[in-house]
């Protein structure tokens, strides 16, 4: 059988530390050339752009540009900044990204692209059914599949569990920030997952973010009646997605 021809583009990850870029070929999702920079995560939007393009000019100058950003992103613009400025909120990170780069963007929820990545390339490739993925960071973030079909946009990081968004337990930041014990960290994490679980009886959940990088720590006293995975892209799966996003349209 002949290899799928190489299709270039070029995925971005805005995170909480730092702002990731690679090279991907979206016909396998192989990162090829990787950049990364910190992120200036409450400074202004031009600082952020300006950041964005240090990474993203190293890298072949013609490709389209998919952007995973920590926010609701409606056709472009952001919606929601959590743990950014807030003078995000109404601005087009698409069209303003674009101008910056030179290059065509595709605007998309940083969770949604890992969720896509995953879908494509790892963890949740071929799985029909509903499919939950939740990256753990700074905050917590969520896609949501249905027969592969992504809904975006779905925000589940800032469900209520009991006294607290979800996010304010079970984020890595948390267990840094109150020097939470692993097992503390993850009965908190078990909270979140019954209370998901409850409201979307998922087939499958798969966990990503770099906490899950050290699966031993946690990966066995985790309790979730779907079945739940570790996404097998790592801390790639935004960049990956979002690459993936610019050859899929609007999400
Ligand atoms: C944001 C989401 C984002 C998640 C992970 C949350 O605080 O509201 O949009 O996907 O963090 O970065």
């Amino acid at each position: 059988m002949s290899k799928p021809m190489q299709k270039l583009s070029i995925g971005v990850d805005v995170g909480g530390s730092s702002i990731k870029c690679a090279l991907v070929d979206t016909a396998s999702g192989q990162r090829l050339e990787r950049h990364s920079v910190p992120t200036p995560a409450q400074g202004s939007i031009e600082d952020m752009l300006e950041s964005i393009a240090s990474a993203v000019d190293k890298l072949p100058a013609a490709l389209p540009v998919g952007l995973a950003f920590p926010s609701v992103i409606v056709r472009g613009t952001v919606r929601t900044a959590a743990h950014l400025n807030k003078g995000w909120i109404g601005r087009p990170l698409g069209e303003l990204a674009s101008r910056r780069l030179g290059r065509a963007v595709t605007a998309i929820n940083d969770a949604d692209a890992a969720g896509l990545g995953e879908q494509r390339y790892g963890a949740a490739r071929d799985v029909r059914g509903t499919v939950l993925l939740l990256t753990l960071g700074t905050g917590i973030g969520s896609a949501l599949f249905i027969n592969g079909q992504l809904v975006p946009n779905t925000e589940l990081g800032h469900l209520r569990v009991g006294d607290r968004e979800a996010e304010e337990r079970a984020a890595p930041r948390i267990k840094v920030e109150r020097d939470l014990s692993w097992d503390a960290w993850t009965d908190e994490l078990n909270l979140v997952l019954r209370e998901m679980h409850a409201l979307l009886w998922p087939d499958l959940v798969i966990l990503c973010g770099g906490i899950t990088e050290e699966p031993e720590n946690f990966f066995s006293k985790l309790r979730c009646e779907a079945e739940l995975r570790i996404g097998t892209l790592r801390a790639e799966a935004g960049i990956a997605g979002a690459a993936l996003a610019t050859t899929l349209g609007d999400t």
